[in-house]
């Protein structure tokens, strides 16, 4: 009998396809932030995607649809099927905190990749929530007039646009940290490749 994968094909799927939407949404997203930039800076040209403002907000547009299907996907087929509470919960606040001074002390636990440590939990969740975040954000930049209630919620279309930064600004946060990861335990990759 073949044992079942660490990851299963589902999940592998969206999140390579996650990976893509996210490199397009933030590569045109930047670009689209420097036609009109919030704060005193702009993205150098090199790291922003679709050579002007049309043509980044083309990239976004198209990459939009991607991000949050899959992401739909993934939070179906993660909470149908049992996988959600198994994986990520229990999480309390002491055991993050005795696993995220043992991953500063160079002591990961990942012997086992069929458990995430609490460091990890958190993580995954703090990503689904502040993508989750993104699109409601996304929805009121889109279309704030059909969306009144939920531009009320974050707070006006101005305040929408400072969350919809910051959330990003949370998402390449943990994608940076998450290569870092991936780079010291490299048997990660090949499970999310390969499933086992
Ligand atoms: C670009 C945006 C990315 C996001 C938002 C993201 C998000 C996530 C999430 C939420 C998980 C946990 C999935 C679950 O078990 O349900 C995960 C796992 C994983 N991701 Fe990513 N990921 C991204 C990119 C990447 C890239 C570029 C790589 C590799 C080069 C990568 C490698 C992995 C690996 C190896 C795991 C399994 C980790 C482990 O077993 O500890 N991810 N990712």
């Amino acid at each position: 009998m073949t044992e079942a994968p660490i990851h299963p094909l589902w999940l592998r799927l969206t999140h390579w396809l996650n990976a893509l939407a996210v490199l397009v949404m933030v590569g045109s997203g930047w670009q689209i932030y420097n036609a009109t930039p919030l704060f005193g800076f702009r993205f150098d040209r090199a790291i922003t995607l679709g050579g002007w403002l049309a043509g980044g907000i083309q990239w976004h547009f198209a990459a939009m649809w991607l991000l949050a299907g899959n992401g739909v996907v993934y939070l179906l087929c993660n909470i149908g099927s049992g996988r959600l509470w198994r994986k990520f919960f229990p999480l309390s606040p002491r055991a993050l905190l005795a696993d995220l001074g043992a991953a500063l002390r160079g002591h990961m636990s990942h012997a086992d990749l069929h458990r995430y440590n609490s460091v990890q939990r958190a993580a995954y969740l703090f990503v689904m929530v502040d993508s989750i975040l993104l699109v409601l954000s996304g929805l009121v930049l889109w279309k704030s007039v059909q969306f009144p209630l939920l531009r009320e919620l974050l707070g006006g279309y101005e305040a929408a646009r400072r969350v919809h930064f910051f959330a990003m600004a949370g998402l390449v946060g943990f994608v940076a940290v998450h290569l870092v990861m991936v780079a010291l335990v490299p048997r990660t990759l090949l499970a999310m490749l390969r499933g086992r």
